[in-house]
């Protein structure tokens, strides 16, 4: 039997009780797989990894070690929320590495996108197997695979993100208790392990994080820029009751300046763009239409809360042509 292929006849979970039902047979099923073993699992506060940490949790307890590598580039208040509820809520036996001068020491002057990202996802991997290292008596990784990931190696349009960079040497058997769900069943399933809404419902975020919002070379002080602007921008939109209406929203600092004017002086300083969208499953999207009322006092913060910024933007581009992110 094909263990990566949903059975035909698997119901779609789309009830509480069904995913209470799919949670008790998933706990059995790691037990009696993992017995007195550790699991490691790289826990990176998105829904994928956080559904399956709690999963796991649930059926062995502090016997799974979770890993959550902060590369500096997180949105504000992440790695707090990952401490809060996996370490103060579940429990949980986690690792917190605060790796952030590190990856922006690696970056440093990197202005291409692919570069970039190959940076970042090779220090993560460094990082995350130092850590390993670390640990005695590690037999199994836990792993946030859901089916799409499957389908989409299967297709070959996408290398398998899970599964491809670590070294072989590790030698670890994989537990991957979500790899059949649909993103949304993942959710139900998230919402029945008590996981908070804000992680359960949380906006596509991409591994990169916002060092792709931070456009060309990254630097701390414009780094902070999108962190904080993202911050003002999540809040408000949830405070107009927009949040799980828009699909995705974040905000985008270019590396230019322009003349802007304060207390009387010129001064040269970044712009920060707001981007809005909607979509289904990012191939295509739209912009949603964002009364100026909300967008005014957005700005307002912006200007009042953020460092360096002296302009604010909207972006109207729809997918195609421009892309969701700007890198
Ligand atoms: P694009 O920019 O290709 O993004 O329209 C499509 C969706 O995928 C999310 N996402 C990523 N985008 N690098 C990206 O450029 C990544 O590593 C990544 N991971 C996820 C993106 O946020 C958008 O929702």
């Amino acid at each position: 039997m094909d263990t990566n292929k949903r059975p035909d006849d698997m119901k779609r979970i789309n009830t509480p009780e069904l995913a209470e039902a799919f949670i008790d047979e998933q706990v059995k099923a790691i037990q009696a797989q993992v017995g007195d073993g550790k699991v490691l699992l790289a826990l990176s506060g998105g829904v994928d990894s956080s559904v399956c940490a709690a999963l796991i949790m649930k059926a062995i307890g502090q016997q799974l070690v979770c890993v959550h590598v902060n590369h500096g580039l997180l949105r504000k208040g992440e790695p707090e929320q990952v401490i809060e509820v996996f370490r103060n809520q579940l429990q949980g036996n986690l690792v917190y590495v605060d790796a952030t001068d590190r990856f922006l020491d690696k970056l440093a002057g990197v202005k291409d996108p692919e570069t970039k990202r190959k940076i970042i996802g090779k220090e993560f991997i460094d990082v995350f197997v130092e850590e390993a290292k670390k640990l005695n008596g590690i037999k199994f990784l836990g792993q946030g695979t859901i089916y799409p990931d499957i389908l989409e190696s299967a297709d070959g349009i996408k290398a398998h993100h899970n599964v491809g960079g670590l070294p072989e040497e590790l030698n670890f058997e994989l537990v991957e208790p979500v790899k059949l769900l649909y993103k949304d069943e993942v959710r139900m399933v998230g919402r029945a392990l008590g996981l908070p809404e804000g992680m359960v419902d949380r906006q596509p975020f991409p591994g990169p994080g916002l060092g792709v919002r931070c456009v060309g070379a990254i630097t701390r002080d414009r780094l902070e820029a999108v962190r904080e602007s993202d911050a003002i921008l999540r809040e408000e939109f949830a405070n107009a009751g927009l949040q799980g209406k828009v699909w995705q929203y974040f905000t985008v600092v270019p590396p230019i300046t322009s003349t802007g004017i304060k207390d009387g002086k010129r001064t040269d300083d970044w712009m920060v763009i707001i981007r809005a969208v909607n979509s289904v499953d990012a191939t295509a999207a739209t912009v949603p239409e964002i009364p100026y009322e909300l967008l005014f006092k957005i700005r307002d913060r912006i200007f009042k809360e953020v460092n360096g910024v002296n302009r604010v933007l909207f972006d109207l581009s729809t997918k195609p042509l421009a892309t969701i992110e700007y890198e």
